[in-house]
């Protein structure tokens, strides 16, 4: 091979790359589990959610895209306890039942396990 055509396709190469990395977003874990209080922790389909709703936003524009941050949010006192329950998860879930489409549980030990 000629050395133009080898310089050639080492850019190429690297460009290819940074496109490829900028368009593959971090989707986060498949499935989570959710410190939930004495009740017991809460079983969460991460990816599931995010093929169903088609929107990050759903849930993350109360809190943001980090392993962990719910808790610690709560630890320091800057998100309420139960706030992503209600405002998130069961919100959504009695919306969609009552609107008779396919929802997630409303009943406690439904999500908490113990
Ligand atoms: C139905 C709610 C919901 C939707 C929709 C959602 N997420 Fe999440 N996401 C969560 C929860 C809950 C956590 C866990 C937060 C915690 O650990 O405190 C989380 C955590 C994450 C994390 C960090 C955890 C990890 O494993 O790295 C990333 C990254 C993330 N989400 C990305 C996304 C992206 C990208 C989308 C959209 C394509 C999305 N999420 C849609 C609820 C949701
Ligand atoms: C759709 C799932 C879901 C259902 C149904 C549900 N919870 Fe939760 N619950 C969660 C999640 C997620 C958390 C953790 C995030 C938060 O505190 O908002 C939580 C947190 C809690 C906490 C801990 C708050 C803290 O920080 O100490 C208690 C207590 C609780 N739930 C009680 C209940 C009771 C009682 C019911 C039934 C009336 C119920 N939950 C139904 C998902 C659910
Ligand atoms: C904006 C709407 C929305 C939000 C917010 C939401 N869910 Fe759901 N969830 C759904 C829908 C829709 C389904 C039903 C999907 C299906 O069965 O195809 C579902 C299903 C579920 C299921 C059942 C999965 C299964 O395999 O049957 C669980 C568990 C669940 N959600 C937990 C949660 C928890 C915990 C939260 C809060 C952290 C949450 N969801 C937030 C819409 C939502």
């Amino acid at each position: 091979m000629k050395s133009k055509t080898i310089l050639f396709l080492i850019i190429f190469g690297i460009v290819f790359s940074v496109a490829m990395a900028a368009e593959v977003q971090n989707r986060g874990a498949p499935n989570i589990t959710l410190e939930g209080g004495k009740k017991g922790n809460v079983y969460f389909p991460h990816h599931m959610h995010q093929d169903n709703l088609k929107n990050c936003n759903a849930c993350h524009d109360l809190f943001p895209q980090k392993a962990g941050v719910i808790q610690d949010l709560k630890n320091q006192g800057n998100l309420e306890k139960k706030q992503v329950m209600n405002k998130k998860c069961l919100k959504c879930h009695r919306a969609k039942k009552k609107a008779g489409e396919e929802a997630g549980p409303t009943k406690c030990s439904e999500c908490h396990i113990k």
